[in-house]
């Protein structure tokens, strides 16, 4: 297991250049499987889950070429298995997005059901529901999702909730049913809006993604293209609130501001300076201690779910007290408990943590249990007195492309252990 040493205490100071969305690129690499010709995906962060996906698309005899810059040739011609099995899916759900591609390309999908994970149950109910109402057969047996289809047909969706890979699998599988496709209640993650400018790249024709309202006209075939990933925006708010609980200044380059209101505002909230350019954000603290800001997480243009963590660990140190609600997912308090073992003052209360701020927190071993969690021990590694252990970082591999490096080039002293 992995492990990160931490010396905290040292304002970080510097730019960052952010990597391409984990969250968009998964939906756009197996979007790849809608095409009849050769497609390359630009700016692909190098995760773990990213390398996943790639290895999914392989077993199933699809042909992936990664260049030295992390651009990636997707071949979907050569395809023979239409299924995604349960050894893989099991280390990341998102595997669940070939679902749609599949069934809207070739009529058919065998997919693992996802199971929970560490944050929630993660049901897919959603999904296989959009599907049958474009006319699929779908069996849940032997912990898979069977889906059958002769050709999908245009429907009148409406999501019971908002779910982003949800609205994702169902717009893919849109793109190639015969007819019209109305998804109401659609997620308007940057993401889902990232996914619709690949597809129509392809020659698919999305309107309305980023609105609550996506309209698809089916299509007969999809060609090549050439499309790069928009910039994480989690990663982006990761760094930033680096800057700000070490009382920092940091500048995140290559990275899309708009995309990140709710968390600047947030962030000037807790009294940093932020100012933003067309591809940069820069944080300023000066050296003052955060204040402490209330969050409620939200589907977008709210407050990212995925950005709760890491203000748990900013309002840990910060002047006061804040209620932090996390309104998408039943368990995602898990970094409180290793937060408390740093000297946190949380308190729990259904989905609701209760954070008092202390001046100082102390260093000690913690372990990390899932991707946005581990990235909140760290933030609250740099601001700790002393040396901390995080054990179990290959959650943060997952989704963080070189974090030690690039907060080592912030000025952190963080390096990795065998
Ligand atoms: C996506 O997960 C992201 N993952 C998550 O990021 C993110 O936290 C989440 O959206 C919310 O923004 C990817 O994009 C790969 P949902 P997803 O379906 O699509 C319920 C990270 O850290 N729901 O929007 O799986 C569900 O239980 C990850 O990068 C159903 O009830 O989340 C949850 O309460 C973590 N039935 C809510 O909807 C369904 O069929 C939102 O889930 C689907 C979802």
């Amino acid at each position: 297991m992995h492990k990160l040493a931490i010396v905290g205490g040292r304002p970080l100071a510097g730019d960052v250049r952010i990597s391409g969305a984990k969250n968009a690129c998964l939906p756009i690499l197996a979007a790849c499987l809608l095409a009849d010709d050769e497609v390359t995906v630009g700016n692909v962060p190098h995760l773990r889950d990213i390398t996943t996906t790639i290895e999914l698309l392989g077993r199933m005899g699809v042909e992936v070429t990664v260049h030295e810059d992390m651009r990636v040739a997707v071949d979907p011609r050569p395809i023979r298995e239409y299924s995604a099995p349960y050894d893989l899916v099991k280390t990341m759900r998102a595997s669940i997005l070939v679902l749609g591609p599949l069934v809207g390309r070739h009529g058919r999908a065998d997919v693992s059901l996802p199971g929970g994970c560490a944050i929630g149950a993660r049901p897919v109910d959603l999904h296989v529901a959009g599907l049958r109402a474009m006319g699929a057969d779908v069996e849940i047996v032997d912990g898979y999702i069977r889906v059958r289809a002769k050709r999908l047909r245009g429907a009148h969706i409406v999501l019971d909730k908002v779910t982003v890979t949800g609205t994702e699998n169902l717009m893919m599988a849109a793109c190639l049913a015969d007819g019209e496709t109305v998804i109401e209640n659609a997620a308007r993650e940057p993401e889902v809006e990232d996914l619709a400018g690949f597809l129509n790249a392809m020659g698919a024709r999305v309107a309305g993604a980023g609105t609550n309202r996506i309209i698809v006209q089916g299509v007969t075939r999809l060609h090549g293209a050439h499309y790069d990933v928009q910039p994480d925006r989690i990663e982006t708010g990761t760094f930033l609130v680096a800057g700000a609980i070490t009382g920092g200044r940091v500048r995140a380059r290559r990275t899309a501001p708009q995309y990140l209101e709710a968390v600047l505002a947030k962030l000037r909230a807790a009294g940093a300076t932020v100012t933003t350019g067309p591809d940069w954000v820069e944080l300023d603290m000066g050296g003052r201690r955060p204040v402490a800001v209330d969050i409620s997480t939200d589907p977008y243009p709210g407050f990212p779910t995925d950005m709760q963590a890491q203000f748990m660990a900013l309002n840990c140190i910060a002047d006061g007290v804040a209620t932090i609600t996390e309104n998408i997912f039943e368990n995602r308090f898990m970094h409180a408990l290793e937060l408390q073992r740093l000297g946190a003052n949380i308190r729990i209360e259904g989905p609701t943590a209760v954070v008092v701020g202390v001046p100082r927190l102390r260093a000690a071993p913690v372990m990390a249990t899932d991707l946005r969690a581990s990235a909140s021990l760290v933030l609250a590694a740099l601001a700790a007195e002393g040396e901390t252990i995080v054990d179990r970082i290959y959650h943060i591999d997952r989704g963080y492309e070189c974090l030690e490096e690039k907060l080592r080039g912030l000025g952190a002293d963080i390096r990795r252990l065998a």
